[in-house]
């Protein structure tokens, strides 16, 4: 029988500015998107009667039992493509520290979205961005999964050409934080848009462009959780070029020259610090990308 494996990277907003807000509440925002090549999986695979399972070292603060964001995007294709949803066994990998801002429920979703596109052989030209979007406002650009610009709400996505993979540290200090409680704790709604991005075509120029750029949730999210303070700093003495703190927090990313810089910033880091979640990769570039790194 088909089982189905689908990598569900961790999400980095490389910047992420805060430019209004909807009457619904949600937020308006610009933001610069890379997917590393750390995160969760997931498996399909079909059964008699559904099923979904948990394992991996952040499976404990999730409940198999309970609404999981899987489940409803599971729910929610089958809704769609009645005909040909079939009973599935789902088991999430869980790797990726949750509620950290790195997107891990909003990437499970859309990894199962496309698992079960596969294993359903849903046309592959079925549009599945609206679908997402009910999930998620982050579940459409994890779908994309490439590096992009993301706008609206982040459901307006246009994909940037040609980045070449970049080296990243990714640290959390395993304090969960709420999205809504972030947003709720903004100063200003209403921040200066990123500019337009024409080529950036190497890795200090890259950090040069980003620098003048921020998170706008970055200060709010230190007055729940100030260690990110610590983080970033932590993560620029072990050399970092840029460290910041990606979506809503709290994992921060530091960007660093070379894959062997950023692990053994990892290793620095995770001596100094034991309790955090400290991981070292490689965001992964634009499917023409050349796979080399950017020096
Ligand atoms: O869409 P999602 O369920 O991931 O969003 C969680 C919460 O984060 C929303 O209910 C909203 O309070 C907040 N949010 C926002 N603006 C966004 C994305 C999320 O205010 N663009």
């Amino acid at each position: 029988m088909a089982r189905i494996a689908e990598f569900a990277p961790a999400k980095i907003n490389l910047c992420l500015h805060v430019t209004g807000q909807r009457e619904d509440g949600y937020h308006l925002l610009e933001t610069i998107v890379m997917f590393a090549d750390i995160g969760d999986r997931v498996h399909v695979e079909a059964a008699r009667e559904d099923r979904f399972s948990l394992s991996g070292p952040f499976a404990p603060e999730l409940d198999a039992a309970r609404d999981n964001i899987v489940v409803r995007a599971r729910d929610m294709l089958r809704d769609a493509f009645p005909d040909i949803a079939r009973p599935v066994s789902i088991h999430l990998e869980k790797n990726l520290p949750v509620a950290s801002g790195i997107g891990g429920g909003s990437a499970d979703a859309a990894a199962s979205l496309k698992a079960l596109r596969a294993l359903w052989r849903i046309p592959q030209n079925a549009d599945l961005a609206d679908l997402a979007l009910q999930l998620g406002a982050d579940v459409p650009m994890c779908l994309a999964g490439q590096p992009l610009v993301a706008r609206g709400i982040g459901e307006r996505i246009a994909l940037l050409p040609s980045v070449a993979p970049l080296p990243i540290v990714l640290a959390n200090p395993l304090t969960g934080v709420s999205t809504p409680e972030i947003f709720s704790r903004l100063a200003s709604k209403t921040n200066p848009g990123i500019p337009e991005i024409s080529s950036i075509s190497g890795f200090h120029q890259l950090i040069d462009f980003l620098k003048d750029l921020r998170n706008d949730l970055e200060l709010p999210a230190r007055t729940i959780a100030p260690e990110i303070d610590t983080i970033n700093r932590a993560l620029q003495d072990a050399g970092a070029a840029l460290a910041r703190m990606s979506g809503s927090g709290a994992t921060c990313f530091g960007l660093y020259p070379s894959l062997e810089d950023a692990q053994s910033a990892a290793s620095e880091l995770q001596r100094r610090f034991p309790r955090w979640y400290v991981a070292a990769g490689r965001c992964i570039g634009s499917q023409n990308a050349t796979g080399k790194a950017m020096q």
